[in-house]
């Protein structure tokens, strides 16, 4: 390893955002990334196939929370920045098994953080100056909006209403008071529902387009009139890198993509799509397979989030369109149906089964 003169440890790197978000590095050439995954049910270790033999990218299997290591690969690799996205990150999960959500987040980055501490201070002058930790985190932290509220700013009150959103602001609480009590550079970046390639099919749009294809029911939760604010995750990725390069320590960023949608509507779109590309036999649509189906337990009606401060200080805002996006996305799981259906074997059906009977 060492081609570029600045490496970065990413956790988290297998799942959707974070293998995204490698990838962009990677393509860039600017840095070298070590890659720190615990290959939960969520990651694929196959989402960056294709850089396993390049001297830029490292993987290495194992838990944030362990202990000796992290400190081991801090002390191996000296990292430049470190960029935690690893997290359990499905609220459903979250609703029917919250520990393990508070073990990985909560617990997990509190070690990251400590061990983070602990390299940082003893990192020569200049090296110091320059190091960030980056946090990647929700919008689902400021909790539900009201239809006439403005959308979530920087310093709008903390309101989870999740385990899982809980479990994400106990981690920016962190991660802020290393910043405060010990100096420790950081910036927490808080984005809004992310859609595209090599999202688990857990999750809303994947999840639909799996469905769909496969002649099932399509799961609307309570009459679909939540409201999400849909950023495809391109933009999401182009943003932390502008946050990593250019963004000042101690703040937060709030990245949205400005799409407040409908479930219903968002369910819409993505059999449009369906129908387009791959239209049934009997030329019926696939919206025809939605089934309404019981709520989900402390549904949050909106989010919605400002993406004033980036756009200002750094002129970024999220350039893809909902119509453009969801084409792209519906484009990339019909090309890579050999993705999705080893994605959903074992462990998803035993999911699929318990949560939608
Ligand atoms: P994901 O569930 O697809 O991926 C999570 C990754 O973290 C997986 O590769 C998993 O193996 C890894 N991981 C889990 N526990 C780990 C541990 N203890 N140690 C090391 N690795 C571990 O999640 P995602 O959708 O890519 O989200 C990434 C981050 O972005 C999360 O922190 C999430 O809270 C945040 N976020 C997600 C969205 C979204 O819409 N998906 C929006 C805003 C913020
Ligand atoms: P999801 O993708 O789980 O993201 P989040 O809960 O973090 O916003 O869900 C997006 C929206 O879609 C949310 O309002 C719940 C709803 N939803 C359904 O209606 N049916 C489903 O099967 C799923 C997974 C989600």
């Amino acid at each position: 390893m060492k081609k570029n003169s600045k490496l970065l440890l990413v956790t988290g790197g297998c799942g959707f955002i974070g293998s995204n978000f490698i990838q962009k590095v990677l393509q860039s050439n600017e840095y070298d990334v070590v890659n720190l995954d615990f290959l939960t049910y969520a990651g694929n270790i196959n989402n960056l196939s294709s850089f396993h033999n390049n001297n830029s990218y490292e993987f290495i299997h194992g838990d944030i929370g362990d202990k000796f290591l992290v400190k081991s690969l801090l002390s191996k690799y000296q990292p430049d920045a470190i960029i935690n996205f690893a997290a359990e990150s499905h609220v459903d999960r979250s609703i029917n098994s919250p520990k393990i959500f508070i073990d990985t987040n909560i617990v997990g980055t509190f070690n990251l953080l400590d061990m983070t501490r602990e390299y940082w201070i003893n990192l020569n002058e200049s090296k110091k100056k320059l190091f960030l930790f980056l946090h990647v985190s929700t919008d689902e932290v400021y909790g539900s909006l009201a239809t006439n509220d403005l959308p979530s700013k920087e310093d709008s009150k903390y309101c989870p209403n999740s385990p899982y959103a809980a479990s994400k602001a106990s981690s920016d609480h962190f991660v802020r008071a290393f910043n405060v009590t010990y100096g420790l550079p950081t910036i927490i970046t808080n984005c809004s529902n992310n859609y595209g390639p090599y999202q688990f099919p857990e999750k809303l749009i994947p999840l639909i387009i799996n469905n769909a294809l496969n002649g099932n029911p399509l799961p609307i939760y309570g009459d679909g009139l939540q409201i999400r604010d849909w950023i495809y995750v391109e933009d999401h990725v182009d943003a932390i890198s502008i946050a990593l390069n250019k963004g000042k320590q101690g703040q937060t960023y709030n990245i949205g993509g400005s799409n407040e949608i409908k479930n219903i509507d968002v369910v819409q779109m993505v059999c449009n799509a369906l129908d387009s590309h791959k239209p049934l036999a009997n030329n019926k649509s696939y919206f025809d397979q939605v089934k309404f189906i019981k709520d989900r337990p402390g549904h949050d009606q909106r989010y919605a989030i400002d993406s004033s401060k980036i756009n200002k200080e750094f002129e970024w805002k999220a350039r893809v369109t909902i119509e453009s996006g969801i084409d792209k996305t519906v484009k990339w799981y019909l090309d890579n149906r050999k993705w999705l259906d080893e994605v959903v074997s074992g462990e998803y059906m035993n999911w699929v089964k318990s949560q939608y009977n």
